[in-house]
């Protein structure tokens, strides 16, 4: 059965989560091993059970501020020719884009690729904190939850706000790989961080810069498919439309 699967039909608490480790470590909250009674597990649990893909409640119109910086970045004109706009898209102006950067942070909060991640012990251990793992012991982290629960995002966790990543001056405000674990944290975090977000906002200042983008069936449901990576089922359907500047 694929990992997703598991974690969305077992009962959490037959679930091995060794989080409140992971917490104290790099983070420094206290869970305390997430008592089932504590308010945190009840967020915890609450994240596990909202694994359907539901459009949550988003903030307003941040596609549209994602292309006005596009253009001020890229200092679009009206009649600035696909090609040349492309050209424009470089390293200076990728920099500009701190709201872009914030969006994009903002979904892989909400919608990590890696939603789960699992370890085994090869020997026996006792974690930072002082909790003991024995060999054998799998031990998992899940970016996915961690990523909508409202004691460490607030009580506007499940809502997609890019704002949440800036700061006054409007620039972008990293967080502690161990809060936001899309990436995983620590010695072996993900060596293509950089690159990844490169990437990601050449092609979503290219494709939100000139096309508007709408569901094909606003009706049809959007489900996950149980992979070990994050992924929807049958894909997104979307129609492409010319953006008018
Ligand atoms: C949004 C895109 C990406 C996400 C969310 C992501 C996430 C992750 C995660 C969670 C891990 C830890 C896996 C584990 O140890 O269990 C990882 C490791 C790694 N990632 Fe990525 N990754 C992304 C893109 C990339 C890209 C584009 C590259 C290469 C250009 C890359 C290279 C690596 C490498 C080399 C490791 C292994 C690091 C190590 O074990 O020391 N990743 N990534």
């Amino acid at each position: 059965m694929a990992f997703m699967d598991f974690l969305c039909n077992h009962p959490i608490s037959s679930i091995v989560i060794v989080m409140d480790s992971m917490f104290k470590v790099g983070f420094g909250v206290k869970v305390d091993s997430l008592h089932q009674s504590s308010e945190e597990w009840t967020s915890f649990t609450k994240a596990f059970d909202d694994c359907k893909m539901e459009q949550g409640p988003s903030s307003d119109n941040s596609n549209e501020k994602i292309v006005q910086e596009v253009k001020e970045a890229t200092k679009l004109k009206d009649d600035t020719s696909f090609n040349e706009f492309v050209e424009h898209v470089d390293e200076e102006t990728l920099d500009k884009m701190q709201y872009l950067h914030a969006a994009l942070s903002e979904t892989l909060r909400l919608y990590p690729p890696v939603p789960a991640d699992a370890k085994f012990c090869f020997s026996d251990d006792t974690l930072p904190d002082g909790f003991s793992v024995r060999g054998g012991d799998q031990v998992c982290y899940t970016p996915y939850a961690m990523g909508r629960l409202d004691f460490l995002w607030g009580d506007d966790a499940k809502f997609f706000r890019p704002e949440r990543w800036l700061d006054e001056n409007g620039f972008f405000r990293p967080e502690n790989p161990f809060k936001f674990s899309a990436f995983q944290g620590g010695p072996r975090i993900c060596l293509g961080k950089d690159f990844a977000y490169r990437q990601m906002k050449i092609f979503s200042a290219i494709m939100l810069g000139r096309f508007v983008f709408k569901l094909s069936d606003k009706k049809k449901p959007i489900n996950y498919k149980t992979m070990l990576t994050l992924q929807i089922d049958g894909g997104l359907h979307l129609l492409a439309f010319h953006r008018l500047l």
